[in-house]
């Protein structure tokens, strides 16, 4: 056996929505650099033309773009048909497009009752249908290849009550039962090479929680300092450090998981703050 190949994933085909964003982006450049081609999608084109280019000048050509919303049907299929011509295959889809919303974040000042449905409606688009639409679009060649693995970014807010951010939490805890819910679908119909798990990151720096999380001056908020408090690790996550969980996860060392949600969290998920 060759030493580690248990994390091959060289010539790998991998497609990661919301790739011009932090904890994405941050995954699709480790990946590159791990010999995988890489799809990157994102809503910004500005945003995802720029990180492809980056990319190849700074780790390799095996990348390229696109630039769509995870919520539009054909703008997905557009986009399948084109990775199809050129790649023939699809191995891998990360679902990383998601987050948060100012205007469904509950205000300091606020209660339920000021909450605003349609900004509701919005994060649960994004947050569950932004992972649904694309897995049955490029789970397609999966199930063609009876072989491939998903990748959906669930959140400490799934399992827990996070204060104010209602419809990112309801969209999260939909998203493990999705994950749970697709693994059994994609195994029991497909075959049992197809597998879909979900990460669970703790709290990253990132560009929507970044007010929440943190002062201009840098140094952490209120609310930021009561993630640390309730973080055994003591601090908020380094973006590169979701990379390595998705590696596994996408991996053949990963080969009989299916169905899990692996949270990178520092530990918050385990310490009851007491
Ligand atoms: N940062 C954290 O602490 C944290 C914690 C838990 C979970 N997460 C989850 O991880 C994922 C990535 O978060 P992040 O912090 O890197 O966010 P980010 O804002 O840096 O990245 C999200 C990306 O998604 C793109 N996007 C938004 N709407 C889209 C659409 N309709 N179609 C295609 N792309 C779209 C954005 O342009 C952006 O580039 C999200 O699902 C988020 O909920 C993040």
């Amino acid at each position: 056996m060759k030493k580690n190949s248990l994390f091959d994933i060289e010539n790998q085909v991998i497609v990661i929505t919301g790739a011009a964003g932090v904890l994405a982006g941050n995954t699709a450049r480790y990946l590159l650099a791990q010999g995988a081609h890489v799809v990157m999608l994102d809503l910004r084109r500005d945003a995802v033309e720029q990180a492809v280019a980056e990319c190849r000048e700074n780790i390799s050509p095996r990348v390229s773009g696109y630039a769509g919303s995870v919520l539009e049907p054909d703008t997905l299929q557009d986009i399948y048909a084109r990775i199809m011509a050129e790649h023939g295959r699809i191995d891998v889809l990360i679902n990383g497009a998601g987050g948060n919303m100012p205007g469904a974040t509950i205000g300091p000042e606020q209660t339920i009752f000021d909450l605003d449905l349609d900004d509701y409606d919005r994060v649960l688009d994004l947050n569950l249908k932004g992972s649904l639409l694309p897995t049955i679009t490029f789970a397609r060649a999966m199930t063609q290849q009876h072989s491939g693995c998903i990748v959906n970014f669930s959140s400490m807010a799934a399992g827990q009550a996070l204060t104010r951010v209602l419809g990112y939490a309801n969209a999260k805890a939909a998203i493990e039962n999705f994950t749970r819910w697709m693994a059994v679908e994609l195994a029991r119909k497909f075959g049992g090479n197809i597998r879909v798990n979900a990460v669970a990151p703790g709290f990253f720096i990132g560009n929507q929680n970044r007010a929440l999380l943190l002062q201009p001056d840098g140094t952490p908020t209120p609310r930021g300092r009561q993630v640390i408090a309730k973080t055994p690790l003591g601090r908020f996550g380094e973006p590169d450090e979701i990379c390595g969980a998705v590696h596994y996860l996408i991996s053949n060392a990963a080969r009989f998981v299916t169905g899990t949600v692996l949270p990178v969290d520092g530990g918050f998920s385990a310490y009851t703050g007491v």
